[in-house]
């Protein structure tokens, strides 16, 4: 029997130097979509996809993460004494929402280090990555569209998204066959290489991994191999890539709409759409853009 995925990491010790100076005492993965940290979305996708156990890497200044998902007895005493019981559940329902544990990354050395400074927590198990600047709006979460392949398969998958020529060089970049999936809509893919931040005259495709990913321990033999790079970087990609030299791995074009919430331009879209979308703020929000001289 499939072993199933019962773990998901959050790297989240990056510099997030795009969002400087914001980040210069506040991780990344705390600013917030209207009133929610971007690192609550993951996880909230994480759980809605059957993934209850939560590792994040953190790194120096990152205490707030820690913070957030802890009880604040403070906070809750007084909200409790001033009768905001709304506010005291939304409060509450954070802390009561995960099981989590953490492990530093004592130096940002790439996204293919953090993960393996999860090593010992996820041991010998299958397990998930959601990049949490990644917010995905989907109908089926992302990751359990994800889960839902590696199922079937038993082998490590990423998420995939078409990209414009001139955006491509951001990500890494796959070259893959499709493959025929039973409900699948064209959507899965078997990678056979994959190109770190390609020249979009040197893309094998237009298919960029984004920030969620299945994969299987032997990933960790396989980071531990590879070189670090430039910054002495080690990146995912790299280790996939030598992963794929004995497995097969998939990637799946997911259905939704994924921002790029560490870029500032992909965070404000993202901020609009998700006011617009919110029952007590949509329909004034709305109101206020059509007043705006565009
Ligand atoms: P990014 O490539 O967005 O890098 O990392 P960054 O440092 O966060 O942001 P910029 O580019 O400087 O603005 C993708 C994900 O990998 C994590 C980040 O926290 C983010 O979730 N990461 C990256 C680490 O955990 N450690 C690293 O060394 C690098």
């Amino acid at each position: 029997m499939i072993a199933k995925v019962r773990k998901a990491v959050f790297p989240a010790a990056g510099l997030g130097t795009r969002f400087l100076p914001a980040t210069k005492a506040q991780p990344k993965e705390m600013l917030p979509l209207v009133d929610k940290p971007l690192i609550q979305y993951g996880v909230e996708e994480a759980m809605q996809s059957g993934v209850q156990n939560i590792i994040i890497v953190t790194g120096r200044g990152k205490t707030a993460i820690e913070d957030h998902f802890d009880v604040s007895f403070e906070l809750e005493h007084l909200l409790e004494t001033r009768c905001k019981k709304d506010l005291l559940a939304t409060v509450r329902a954070v802390s009561d929402m995960i099981d989590v544990s953490y492990v530093r990354q004592k130096e940002a050395l790439g996204l293919g280090h953090a993960v393996l400074r999860a090593r010992e927590l996820v041991a010998d198990e299958p397990f998930s990555v959601i990049l949490s600047d990644d917010v995905i709006d989907s109908e089926v979460p992302c990751l359990r569209q994800l889960l839902d392949v590696y199922e079937f398969y038993s082998a490590p998958v990423v998420a995939l998204m078409e990209v414009p020529p001139d955006a491509i060089s951001a990500y890494g970049v796959v070259d893959a066959e499709p493959v025929a999936h039973p409900g699948g809509q064209n959507r899965l893919y078997r990678i056979r290489n994959m190109v770190e931040k390609p020249k979009p005259a040197d893309a094998p495709s237009n298919l960029a991994i984004i920030g969620r990913y299945v994969l299987t321990p032997e990933v960790f033999r396989s980071l531990d191999s590879v070189e670090p790079g430039s910054g002495g970087e080690i990146q995912l990609t790299d280790g996939l890539k030598h992963l794929l030299r004995s497995r097969p791995i998939y990637g799946y074009r997911f259905e939704g709409t994924r921002y790029d919430a560490g870029d500032k331009l992909g965070f404000l879209k993202a901020t609009v759409e998700f006011a617009l979308k919110r029952y007590d703020l949509g329909e004034a929000f709305r109101s206020y853009l059509k007043t705006l001289k565009l």
